[in-house]
């Protein structure tokens, strides 16, 4: 499967954009694409897509599936992630029956999981119409101890159930591609 893997930070140290070099380091069977939202320019109604953000809709278009990792900033998601989706949900509509898992890193023990609640409800409005897995929810609380010098996740249990979550989340992958006709790799 090619995916395409989102951090929503602006962090040059971003744990989120960590998790997510784990996860493709980790599961080598599919193309994953690490980008993140530093340095992407401010939605405006009013302007064409800049190159940048046209690059990330033409990515997730060609891609078969898209795993956001969100950082969370005062119970929400970051205003970075959000102006990506507004522009992605304007002149562009690449997450239209896309299917995406969200996860999320965070310094405090919820793991960024009220981040989560706001993201799935922009990525299931209207100009989004993402496919969001549901069934499974990944948090990686205390990310300031939860790698080590490798990058690696070093709880075992915790590299375990993401397994798990990774995995259903490629099954509802194919299946939402079998329903949509697609053409995704099995
Ligand atoms: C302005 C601000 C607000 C924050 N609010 C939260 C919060 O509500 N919940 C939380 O778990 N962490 C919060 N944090 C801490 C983040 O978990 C931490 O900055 C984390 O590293 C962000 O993810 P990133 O490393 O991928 O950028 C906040 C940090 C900042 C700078």
């Amino acid at each position: 499967m090619k995916i395409v893997a989102i951090a929503g930070s602006s962090s040059p140290h971003s744990y989120n954009k960590r998790l997510l070099e784990f996860i493709k380091k980790h599961f080598t069977d599919d193309e994953i694409e690490v980008i993140s939202t530093r340095g992407l320019p401010m939605f405006c109604e009013d302007d064409e897509l800049p190159d940048s953000i046209n690059q990330i809709n033409q990515d997730i278009a060609d891609a078969d599936a898209v795993i956001i990792a969100a950082a969370e900033y005062n119970h929400s998601l970051t205003s970075s992630l959000k102006s990506l989706l507004e522009w992605l949900s304007s002149a562009a509509h690449p997450f239209t029956g896309k299917p995406v898992f969200l996860i999320g890193a965070s310094l405090h023990a919820q793991g960024g999981a009220r981040a989560q609640i706001h993201l799935r409800d922009v990525l299931l409005s209207p100009g989004v119409q993402a496919e969001v897995f549901q069934d499974e929810e990944f948090f990686l609380g205390d990310a300031r101890n939860a790698f080590d010098d490798d990058g690696n996740i070093k709880d075992e249990g915790t590299v375990k159930f993401l397994e798990k979550c990774y995995h259903e989340f490629i099954d509802f992958a194919k299946l939402v591609d079998q329903v949509k006709g697609g053409q995704a790799d099995a």
